[in-house]
């Protein structure tokens, strides 16, 4: 099974992601994480991405391309992979095609703007890699994670007016793929529910259909 999933900032891509890849057995790869890797490593690849995620833009389409292309040639992908945030554009979609890269499967989160800002004001992550949210995914002990015991942040494009930004860009230029896929008669709509586990139900049962 090879998937997209596609959605809003905050959306629950990244949540949802890890659920399949754990029942399915498949990795799963966020462009949003390797990007953040490479900020953290202070390449020049992650100085040119940090700009652009500071503002709530897309980082130019060429660089994404050029991540995922290596990745999915790497032995890891040869069984099946997820796709979490890629593509993010038209231009990123066709060269998706272009690369030869068959896709099962297109899954969109919807979920609304309003309740995507109150989300991502309470979402609170780990350098390990691990995500929760205060109110809906608290960790045990409160801004300590589950996992390594290491002290939790909010990412810096959390911000609230970089929530907002991030939200347009994903309107004007991420949107549109939901059209695209459709056409290709591969795109499944999940509603992001109030209970991550009831969003899980969901997405399970509207991806049953692919399984083998
Ligand atoms: P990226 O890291 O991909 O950010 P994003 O798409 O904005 O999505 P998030 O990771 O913020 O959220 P998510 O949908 O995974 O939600 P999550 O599961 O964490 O990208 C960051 C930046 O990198 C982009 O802005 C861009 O600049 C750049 N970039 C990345 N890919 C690119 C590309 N292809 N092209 C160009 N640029 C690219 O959930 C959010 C919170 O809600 C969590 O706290 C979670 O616990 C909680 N939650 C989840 N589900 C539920 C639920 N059902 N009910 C209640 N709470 C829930």
């Amino acid at each position: 099974m090879n998937l997209i999933i596609m959605g809003a900032p905050g959306a629950g891509k990244g949540t949802q992601s890890e659920k399949i890849s754990a029942k399915w057995n498949i990795p799963s790869v966020s462009t949003g994480d390797m990007l953040r890797a490479a900020v953290k490593e202070g390449t020049e690849l992650g100085k040119k991405a940090k700009t652009c995620m500071d503002a709530g833009q897309l980082v130019p389409d060429e660089i994404v391309i050029g991540i995922i292309k290596d990745y999915l040639s790497s032995d890891k992908c040869k069984d099946g992979f997820i796709l979490d945030g890629f593509p993010r554009s038209i231009p990123q979609a066709e060269a998706l095609d272009a690369m030869g890269v068959k896709i099962d499967a297109v899954l969109s989160i919807e979920v609304p703007d309003e309740k995507i800002v109150e989300r991502m004001s309470g979402r609170r992550v780990c350098t390990c890699g691990a995500s929760y949210h205060v109110a809906y995914k608290a960790p045990k002990v409160a801004g300590i994670c589950d996992s390594c015991g290491s002290a939790l942040y909010t990412r810096d494009d959390d911000a609230a007016e970089t929530v907002l930004k991030r939200l347009e860009t994903y309107h004007n230029t991420t949107e549109p793929l939901k059209d695209f896929y459709a056409a290709k008669g591969l795109l499944v709509c999940v509603a992001g529910r109030e209970e991550v586990k009831d969003t899980t139900a969901d997405v399970m049962n509207a991806l049953s259909k692919f399984e083998a």
